[in-house]
């Protein structure tokens, strides 16, 4: 089985619902060639985009994939336009009010990846209210990578384990895998099993750089404002036939 997914939107075949994979993550791209294809503003593109990001979590939820993990907003994305980044930061704001009001009876925890603290005051309540909700639903978890980047990510955990180290609770020697792993936005989350990039592009673009040492990749050409429950199982079919061995061999 090759890295790339079907062009079609289908693929043949049923999910394994025994074979789950337990975290999946998503780059959502395509929505500015989504809008574009449509002559439409690219903010068109985000808003179809945040519709489509409910449905998958729903989706998510009621196959009962315990993570799902979404590139809303890069450290590298403050350099679009203005209206564009506000029209993102106000469907991001649109979207976490509504989830206050609905996450309880929908059972989908919020978490966000991200340097939070760089966002508007209002939006940062917001997301305060959702981590307090969060914290006593059961469910599906979402975490939402906002102002998030794989390095930034790293290089924070870095100087939270250097400060620690200097203040003597631990030394340098004594680092694990496991233990810097706590040091960062997904502490006590599994890695994702399964990373999906619509859009035809193949790159990583910043994206769970730890997270993802044996994660699978599954590419496909459908823009993120297209993509379906059905795209999900294709790729979720196409997870399940890979062979993961971690670095040992068959046996
Ligand atoms: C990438 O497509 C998409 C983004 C940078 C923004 C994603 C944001 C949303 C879907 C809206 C808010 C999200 C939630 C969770 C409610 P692109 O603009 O780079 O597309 P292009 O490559 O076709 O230009």
């Amino acid at each position: 089985m090759g890295l790339f997914g079907s062009k079609k939107s289908h693929q043949a075949g049923q999910v394994d619902m025994s074979r789950l994979p337990r975290h999946i993550a998503i780059i959502m791209d395509g929505n500015g060639r989504w809008a574009k294809q449509r002559g439409l503003p690219r903010t068109a593109g985000h808003k179809a985009g945040a519709e489509v990001f409910r449905r998958i979590a729903t989706y998510c939820r009621k196959l009962g994939v315990e993570y799902l993990t979404v590139y809303a907003f890069s450290t590298e994305n403050w350099k679009r336009p203005a209206d564009e980044v506000s029209t993102i930061m106000g469907l991001l704001g649109q979207y976490i009010r509504e989830a206050v009001a609905s996450m309880e009876q929908e059972q989908i925890r919020l978490k966000f990846f991200g340097d939070v603290s760089a966002l508007d005051p209002e939006l940062q309540q917001l997301i305060a209210k959702t981590n307090e909700i969060s914290s006593h639903i059961q469910g599906c978890q979402a975490n939402i990578c906002l102002n998030y980047g794989g390095r930034d990510e790293l290089i924070r955990g870095a100087r939270a384990f250097a400060a620690d180290c200097a203040a003597g609770k631990c030394r340098p020697e004594d680092l694990t895998e496991a233990m810097f792993g706590n040091y960062l936005y997904s502490a006590g989350i599994p890695d994702p099993e399964l990373i999906i990039r619509p859009s035809g592009e193949i790159r990583l673009s910043n994206f769970l750089l730890w997270q993802c040492a044996y994660s699978e990749f599954y590419f496909c050409d459908t823009l993120w404002p297209d993509f379906t429950e059905q795209t999900l199982d294709a790729a979720i079919i196409d997870y399940q036939k890979r062979d993961r061995r971690f670095g040992g061999i068959k046996k």
